[in-house]
Parts: structure tokens; C-alpha cells; sequence
């Protein structure tokens, strides 16, 4: 969908939104709607009193070819109470506008954006964000259903955005736009399914991001293995694909000082995931295709940061494998020297995104010194039993770097709640045959003992780990993602580095 900014003015014809808050009295339009609702003789307002519509927001409700005029359709979207609008509620208003205009055969519409009496947010940030809201949800991954019908297919492929403060809104829009971009990115690749992305064509998509300036190297099998990464190539050992660990490098920061120092996200990249001998069973095994969720948020950050030439250091490393049982596989009870010379001992080789980590994490510290990390992974179903689809889970040994990053996820509407971590936990994965095992025996809190697991591969550097496993993928969709990949922790992590890390 192409967005585009211009001044105010009436339209005559054509598909028209406008925005309502919610009062006591009922829903309240603003006063471009007003002036709409006038030109069609009031048929807004009398629409408004037939349906349910309160204003409230995420509201939405279409209007058809109103009193004698030309319009086609007027979508009226709620704010809420005036005086509580925030971006977020504006980008809520943005997708569910574009939910509406899928019951509808228009190509192009015009949103009429001014502020509720009563509301704080200026009008510049109110329409940027209301298109970015629409952008996100127009994101669609279509690419294999040759047979759809193009009369079938969601037509709304133009908005325009009429606001008195064009050029503000448009420069604000920009910067949220590269945002978009980074999240569309890992959309896709978290929708492509594993034959045709696995750890070398993950790699390959990483090495595009080069174009934008961000620096990235691949390290293949034969540099893993002279490394020692035993823990990562056990894992991608069953497999017929060939493991990758790409380091990608975004230096948009000081050149030397203290500040120039960076700051590391790391992914987990199974790009398919059958459990390996430990093998999973074959309903749903499917949704194994995103088990690479962790390193494709690393890779749409990075696009994120680089397309808006963010001013910070940043690392971004993704470990990539494919978990198969085979002939090669790794076998439960077998014991692997990883990277930082700790050996495991893998009870069970559906354990295995923390083996790939393990070795990334070490790797990213040692060689880099980053102020911290923050890795994602699809880590745990036990996450999803804990925090369902509204919450990832936050593991992490600094308070600070914790608070910062769950109030980025509140700020964008990507929720983070903290769990524990803590050294009875810990105990719960010493082996007997080796230095730690990767999985309990037994005991329950499945997914802090993999956050355990995580944090034995951690010095003291401040880390924190985001089990992504509930949020990555969207079974219903939300007012800015239909279901499917939903790009959770892109623009979480963007607002974080933002808000904290750039130098200005
Ligand atoms: N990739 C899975 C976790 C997962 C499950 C992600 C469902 C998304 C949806 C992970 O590798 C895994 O298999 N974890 C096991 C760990 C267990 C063997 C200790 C799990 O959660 O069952
Ligand atoms: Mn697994
Ligand atoms: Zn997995």
C-alpha cells in the first residue's frame, strides 16, 4: 500500500476515513468529520446512532454510499477518551481502517486526520502513526496462491493522508516507514516455509542487508568447526543443509571512545525444527518453519536501523541450522564440547535453539565486548503455557537493561513480562556425565531453565533473553497484523536502541 501526505480538503467522491472519540454522549467525530458528515447531509452521524460504534478505540465502522453523494464509503474509526490517545492507539485506529476497507472494492482512500478537542498528541504524530498503523496491516504474504482471484485479493493500494501539518507528518512517517520495512522483512521471512528458507538462503537474505551499508560476514561449517563450536554443529550434524553463523555489523555511531562500543542482538535461526531423534509429532510440526523467528527479528531490525541510518553500533548475530533426525544425527545422551569449552550434555535434541545460542552467545562476547546482548528466541512451548499470545517472556540479569527494554515494548505495543531467574533454577540442569544438561529432569519451569541454560553462557556482561515461541506467530492477527508472522520484537527492539542508544 502506497501512502501519501496532503493538505485538507473535502473529497467529493471516492472512499473517505475519519476519526470519532468516544464521550459520554456517544461517539464523537472531529471537525474534518463534522464537515464531512455535513456535506453528506448528516447520514454519518444518523449511521453512527443505527450501529454499535462508541468511538471507543480499535473501532471501526463503514459507512455506505452516504446521503445522495458521490462518496463510496466513509470509515469512521474510534480514538477513545481525547485525553488518553497515544501513538499506539492511533497506529490501532491506522490497521483497523484498513480491516475495514477489506469488506470493500475501494482502491484508494483519503483519511481526513485532525485531533479530538481534549487530545495531547499533536496532529503531525496522530497521522504518521495512523499510517503507519494502516501500512502494517496492509502486509499480506500471498506470494504462492496463484490461483486467487485478483477481484478476491484486499484492493486498498493508495491512502492518502490529508492533515494540516504535511510535512511533519511526512517526515515523521519516514522514519516509522523503515521501521515497517524491517518488519515486512521478517514477516517474510518467518512465512517462507523451509525448503526454501534454510540456513544457507537465511544467510543469503542477511548478506542483502549489505547494500544498506551494514557489514556482514557469514562463518560456514569448516570455520565453526575450527572454532570449536561443538554445542551449534551437533544440532545442524542430522541434517543434509550445512549451518551458517552470520554476524552483521550497523555502525552508525562514534568511531573510538567509550560510546563507540556496541551493543549485540542474537538470534536463534532453526530454520526447521522436527525435535531431531527427540522427534516431535507431526501435527503442527509445521509451525517449525519459524522457529527461525529470533534471527529473522535480528535481520528486520537490522534493515530497520540501517534504512534509518541509526546513530549506534550495533551487532546482530543469528545462528542457523535445520533440527532433522537422520542417519547423522545427534543422539540423546551424547556429550558436545560447545565453543566456551563447557560440555552438555543433550538429554534431549529438542532442546536445541539453546544449544545454537550457547555458542553464538559466547562467540558475540568474546570477540566483540558488546555494553550488552539481547537474544530472541522461539525458545519454549512452556512460554506460550505461561504468557500465551500477549506477552514474550524476559529473562535477564540486569535490572536496568530489563526495565529499558520492557518499557520500549509497552511504548510500541509489544509486550515483555519478566520471569525469574534465579540459582535453584539453575541446579536443575547439572549433569552428571558432563558440566550441564539441556534440558531438567523433571521439576517443571521449562522455560527458565532454558533461560538457565542461556545465562551458563554468559560472563558478566548485562544480557537479557526474549522468549518470543507465544508472540511470533498470530493464529487470529491484531489491528496491525493479520495472522500469520507478526515481526514482534522488530519495532521493539528499534524504539529501545532509540530511546537509549543513539547518539544524537
Ligand atoms: N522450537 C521449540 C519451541 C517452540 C514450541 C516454539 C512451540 C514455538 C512453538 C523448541 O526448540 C523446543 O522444541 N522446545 C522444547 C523444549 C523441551 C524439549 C525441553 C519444548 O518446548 O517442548
Ligand atoms: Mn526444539
Ligand atoms: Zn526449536
Amino acid at each position: 500500500m502506497r501512502i501519501a501526505f496532503s493538505q485538507p480538503a473535502l473529497p467529493k467522491k471516492g472512499a473517505v476515513v475519519v476519526f470519532a472519540s468516544e464521550a459520554k454522549a456517544g461517539p464523537k467525530l472531529t471537525e474534518l468529520g463534522r464537515s464531512l458528515d455535513k456535506s453528506v447531509g448528516g447520514a454519518v452521524t444518523r449511521a453512527l446512532a443505527a450501529s454499535k460504534f462508541k468511538g471507543g478505540k480499535g473501532e471501526a465502522v463503514g459507512v455506505l454510499a452516504p446521503g445522495s453523494s458521490r462518496l463510496t464509503r466513509v470509515v469512521v474509526v474510534g480514538l477513545g477518551k481525547p485525553a488518553d490517545v497515544t501513538d499506539l492507539i492511533a497506529e490501532q485506529a491506522g490497521g483497523a481502517a484498513v480491516g475495514e476497507f477489506k469488506n470493500g472494492d475501494d482502491d484508494a482512500a483519503a483519511a481526513l486526520v485532525d485531533v479530538p478537542a481534549g487530545c495531547k498528541l499533536g496532529v503531525a504524530e496522530l497521522a504518521a502513526h495512523f499510517a503507519h498503523g494502516a501500512t502494517l496491516r496492509s502486509y499480506r504474504f500471498d506470494k504462492y496462491l496463484t490461483k486467487e482471484k485478483k477481484e478476491d485479493k484486499p484492493k486498498l493500494a493508495r491512502l492518502t493522508i490529508q492533515v494540516s501539518e504535511v510535512a511533519a507528518a511526512r517526515r515523521r512517517f519516514a522514519r516509522l516507514d523503515a521501521v515497517a520495512e524491517g518488519v515486512f522483512f521478517t514477516r517474510d521471512l518467518v512465512s517462507e516455509p523451509a525448503n526454501v528458507i534454510y540456513p544457507q538462503t537465511l544467510a543469503a537474505e542477511a548478506r542483502k542487508l549489505s547494500r544498506l551499508g551494514v557489514r556482514v560476514e557469514v562463518l560456514d561449517e569448516k570455520k565453526m568447526k575450527a572454532l570449536g563450536f561443538g554445542a551449534l554443529l551437533g544440532v545442524a550434524q542430522g541434517s543434509a543443509r550445512p549451518p551458517r553463523l552470520v554476524v552483521m555489523r550497523w555502525n552508525g555511531g562514534p568511531r573510538s571512545g567509550k560510546a563507540a562500543q556496541p551493543i549485540a542482538f542474537l538470534g536463534k535461526g532453526v530454520t526447521f525444527d522436527t525435535g531431531g531423534i527427540s522427534i516431535k509429532p507431526s501435527r503442527g510440526m509445521e509451525d517449525m518453519k519459524w522457529d527461525m523467528g529470533g534471527a529473522g527479528v535480528v535481520i528486520g531490525l537490522m534493515r530497520a536501523l540501517a534504512l534509518r541510518k541509526a546513530k549506534a553500533n550495533v551487532i546482530g548475530i543469528i545462528g542457523l541450522v535445520e533440527n532433522m533426525p537422520s542417519g547423522t544425527a545427534q543422539r540423546p545422551g551424547d556429550i558436545v564440547k560447545s565453543y566456551s569449552g563447557q560440555t552438555i550434555e543433550v538429554l534431549n535434541t529438542d532442546a536445541e535453539g539453546r544449544l545454537v545460542l550457547a555458542d553464538a552467545l559466547w562467540y558475540c562476547q568474546k570477540r566483540f565486548k558488546p555494553k550488552f546482548m539481547v537474544n530472541l528466541a522461539t525458545l519454549t512451548g512452556a512460554i506460550i503455557v505461561c504468557l500465551g499470545p500477549y506477552h514474550a517472556g524476559l529473562f535477564s540479569n540486569n535490572d536496568e537493561l530489563a526495565e529499558r527494554l520492557t518499557g520500549a515494548g509497552e511504548a510500541v505495543g509489544e509486550k515483555l513480562w519478566r520471569m525469574p531467574l534465579g540459582t535453584e533454577y539453575d541446579k536443575m540442569i547439572d549433569s552428571k556425565a558432563a558440566d550441564v544438561q539441556n534440558i531438567s529432569s523433571g521439576g517443571g519451569a521449562g522455560s527458565i531453565t532454558a533461560a538457565q541454560f542461556l545465562q551458563r553462557f554468559v560472563n558478566e556482561v548485562p544480557w537479557a533473553h526474549l522468549d518470543i515461541a507465544g508472540v511470533t506467530w498470530s493464529t487470529k492477527g491484531s489491528a496491525t497484523a493479520e495472522p500469520g508472522g507478526t515481526g514482534f520484537g522488530v519495532r521493539l527492539l528499534d524504539r529501545f536502541v532509540a530511546d537509549h542508544y543513539e547518539t544524537r
